[in-house]
């Protein structure tokens, strides 16, 4: 194999020793990671209150919002049921029908165990969403899903409890859209995060995430 730097080896004593040294850390540092990765992947059928890595374990907490029929909804009403928990708004054009409708269709796949678990979809647009247009979005996608919204601050609280990113973006003609966090957090009956489906995953993956949030 060709020395992608020759230069720099042919300097003083000092600094060929010093990249020797770097390259053994930086060839351990490799090591290591690989390690763990293949530890956590060998072990990840037996550690199931694993946090899925990359996110925090501190996600999730207690929310207060309102359904569409006006009632208010907390972190409490939920416990007790595994959930899988989504942001987005009524509008979109994409990722929330993408998601929802791929929910909605992995629920179906899993039959009975599908009723093992919530589906909340929460409106982060209280601007245009109001509860009752929530409700109207998530009746469309022919499974029973928890339509949520709330004032501004109820949502900052449970935005920053679930640390989803979502931001404004103005569209011509004084409109805005809303650019959002796209995966779908599956919280267990404690209401701690177990998984996280990915917008980009495969169909297979996301169901046999699906499955061990329901227990099965
Ligand atoms: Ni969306």
């Amino acid at each position: 194999m060709t020395d992608p730097y020759p230069d720099i080896e042919e300097e003083t004593e000092g600094s060929a020793e010093g990249l020797r040294t770097f390259r053994l850390i930086a060839i351990l540092a490799i090591a290591l990671v690989a390690g763990i990765a293949l530890l956590a992947w060998l072990g990840g059928g037996g550690h199931r209150d694993q946090q899925p890595a990359g996110y925090p374990d501190a996600l999730g907490g207690p929310f207060e919002l309102t359904a569409p029929d006006g009632s208010t909804v907390t972190d409490k009403t939920l416990a007790g049921k595994p959930f899988a928990i989504f942001f987005g708004f009524t509008r979109c054009p994409d990722v929330c029908p993408t998601t929802l409708s791929r929910l909605a269709q992995l629920r179906k796949r899993m039959g009975a165990d599908g009723d093992r678990f919530a589906i909340v979809f929460v409106s982060v647009d209280p601007g245009h969403d109001t509860p009752q247009d929530v409700g109207r979005y998530v009746g469309l996608f022919g499974t029973p899903i928890i339509g949520l919204t709330g004032t501004a601050g109820q949502l900052a609280q449970i935005v920053k409890a679930y640390r989803v990113y979502y931001r404004k973006v103005p569209v011509e003609g004084g409109d805005y859209t809303i650019d959002h966090t796209a995966g779908v957090y599956l919280m267990d009956r404690a209401g701690k995060l177990q998984s996280v489906i990915e917008y980009d995953e495969g169909a297979d993956v996301s169901l046999a995430k699906l499955k061990r949030l329901a227990g099965r």
